[in-house]
């Protein structure tokens, strides 16, 4: 029976280009999950855009000399880009800069006021005399008190990565002009957590299904006693308050941007020219809502969101948080600020998305930190792209070319070879799905490339080029073996290397688009003519191992 499925993605700060590290935390293992069920006939809607407000953004307008416009205007239409050619397919990504979002903004927000779960109350936040103004706590530094970093700052430090208070740092001064802070009273709205408190804990209790990681980050975080939030900023750059005396001052970041998925979710359904659209996916209790986020987003998703949502009321609650966890490159911590990073946009200039797609499938930080490698690249493509899984389309196709004028062979009767692999080709088949179905994308891969090399196996074993010259039957019966089990891979790669599935679909013959098969091996018709091969993937150079830790190493400009 179809399924509604609604899949939010994290919304990536609009504040520098994407990295390898997103693409593995949740955009790949996202874009996976959807095409999967779009494949299965499922109804999809999958949101995100770009987070365009907050501290991130203003402080790097300010360190680029642009306005914050500006900065969110460049990195988002990069997003887009980078989207498109890596073959993430959003239904909509769109961002919370729109007029839909700040009157969505404000309807949570007003909702939430009237039932006073959203109250008014004073706290200390920091204050610089010379500039005449409050700080964001992005905008204090000073030193960690944990690492001793001398430039932490009040968020959090970049170094060992603790999350603080400004007033935690040890000589806490003013990022702007290096005045030392004072602290002073002021009024903020503060979301009223604790309230929801009795609510979480059973909810929480009830979702068995979540990762362990996930299920127990949260259930500590509820059960250590939920405090209210400030979910306002002295700041003048984010969505407006919806209430007098609130002018100077704007909604968290955080709180407005978790609304952009509903907010996001309307805009969509009213650029299909059904502005009711996405009520299903929302209102009907039927539809599983999916959030892939990375782990350092778990608690925005797993208690405020449904904290929002509960006091909202008639919205669907998260079905399942597959929160990932980090991507290390070359067995260091990623860092932006160093440029230990691989940047998407230079990645995608240089090399082709499937590689990467399947490299990150097979090592994804599902339940571990994994480490990207330029080595491991270069030996995965290699070695099990283009040596397995190319080298047996490849092997075969070619073989129908040359021996029977590129028309699928008629087999004759199958042997206990043949029906062996069908067998583990049909049964690869449903563990694939099964594994989908619950974000397990890791083993989905293990279990795909274990069939394409069980397959060449049996290549090797009939050796058809040999079996063609004595008995063309037999060799007919083998290489339509072999057409069979790579409809099947055809159908299983699609999440993964979308891009390589569709040429092996056309390869094979078929028409259209493999997102329009089904979940099924579909053998190919004896006699149906193929379109002449080419190879699905490409060998890389060893070379290209030195010369990309070389990039790393350069420092940023
Ligand atoms: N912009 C945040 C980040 O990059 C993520 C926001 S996710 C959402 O860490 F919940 F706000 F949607
Ligand atoms: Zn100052």
């Amino acid at each position: 029976m179809a399924e509604r499925i609604f899949i939010g993605v994290a919304w990536p700060y609009a504040n520098g280009p994407l990295h390898l590290g997103h693409v593995a935390g949740c955009y790949l293992p996202a874009d996976i999950f959807a095409r999967y069920h779009r494949l299965k006939g499922d109804q999809v809607l999958m949101v995100s855009g770009s987070d365009q407000h907050g501290t991130p953004i203003t402080l790097r307008a300010e360190q680029e000399g642009s306005s914050p416009q500006q900065v969110v205007d460049k990195y988002h239409r990069s997003f887009l880009d980078c989207w498109e050619r890596l073959g993430i397919t959003f239904d909509l990504f769109t961002t919370t800069g729109t007029e839909n979002h700040r009157q969505v903004v404000h309807d949570v927000f007003g909702k939430l006021h009237q039932q006073g779960y959203i109250y008014a109350d004073t706290m200390p936040v920091a204050y610089c005399d010379r500039c005449g103004r409050f700080l964001p706590d992005r905008y204090v530094k000073g030193e960690c008190p944990h690492c001793h970093n001398p430039d932490s700052r009040g968020d959090q430090c970049d170094r060992c990565g603790r999350t603080l208070d400004a007033r935690d740092l040890v000589g806490p001064v003013c990022r702007r002009c290096g005045e030392p802070i004072h602290i002073r009273e002021s009024e903020h709205l503060f979301l009223k957590l604790s309230h929801f408190q009795d609510k979480l804990l059973p909810w929480v209790e009830d979702h068995a299904h979540w990762r362990p990681n996930v299920l127990n980050f949260t259930r500590n975080y509820v059960r250590e006693g939920l405090r209210d939030r400030a979910i306002s900023r002295d700041i003048e750059w984010g969505v407006s308050i919806p209430l007098p005396g609130y002018e100077k001052k704007r909604v968290y970041v955080w709180f407005e941007a978790v609304i952009g998925y509903l907010s996001a979710s309307r805009e969509w359904a009213q650029r299909q020219g059904d502005a009711e659209a996405w009520r299903p996916f929302w209102q009907d209790q039927g539809t599983r809502a999916y959030y892939f986020i990375g782990k350092d987003n778990i608690p925005f998703h797993t208690i405020i969101w449904p904290a929002m949502l509960m006091g909202y009321g008639g919205l669907n609650l998260p079905y399942d948080v597959p929160a990932n966890e980090f991507l290390t490159m070359e067995g260091r911590q990623l860092s932006t600020s160093r440029n230990w990073a691989v940047w998407l946009p230079d990645y995608l200039d240089r090399y082709a998305p499937d590689p990467l797609r399947y490299y990150m499938s097979a090592a994804m930080p599902e339940s571990a930190d994994a480490d990207f490698s330029w080595g491991e690249y270069v030996r995965r493509n290699n070695d099990e792209l283009v040596a397995t899984y190319g080298n047996l389309a490849h092997r075969v196709l070619s073989m129908v070319h040359r021996n029977y004028s590129g028309r699928v062979p008629e087999p004759g009767s199958l042997g206990g070879q043949e029906n062996a692999l069908l067998e583990q080709a049909r049964s690869a088949m449903e563990a694939v799905d099964a594994n989908l179905a619950a974000c397990h994308f890791r083993e989905g891969m293990r279990v795909i490339m274990a069939l394409a090399q069980e397959a060449n196996r049996y290549l090797d074993a009939r050796a058809p080029w040999h079996e063609v010259r004595q008995d063309r039957q037999a060799a007919a019966t083998t290489l339509w073996t072999a057409l069979s089990v790579l409809s099947a891979l055809r159908v299983m790669t699609y999440p993964f290397m979308p891009f390589s599935a569709q040429r092996l679909h056309t390869m094979l013959g078929f028409d259209g688009r493999v997102e329009d098969s089904r979940w099924e091996m579909q053998r190919p018709q004896p006699g149906h003519p193929l379109p002449p091969p080419a190879p699905l993937f490409t060998k890389l150079e060893p070379t290209v191992v030195e010369e990309e830790r070389q990039r790393m190493s350069t420092p940023a400009t």
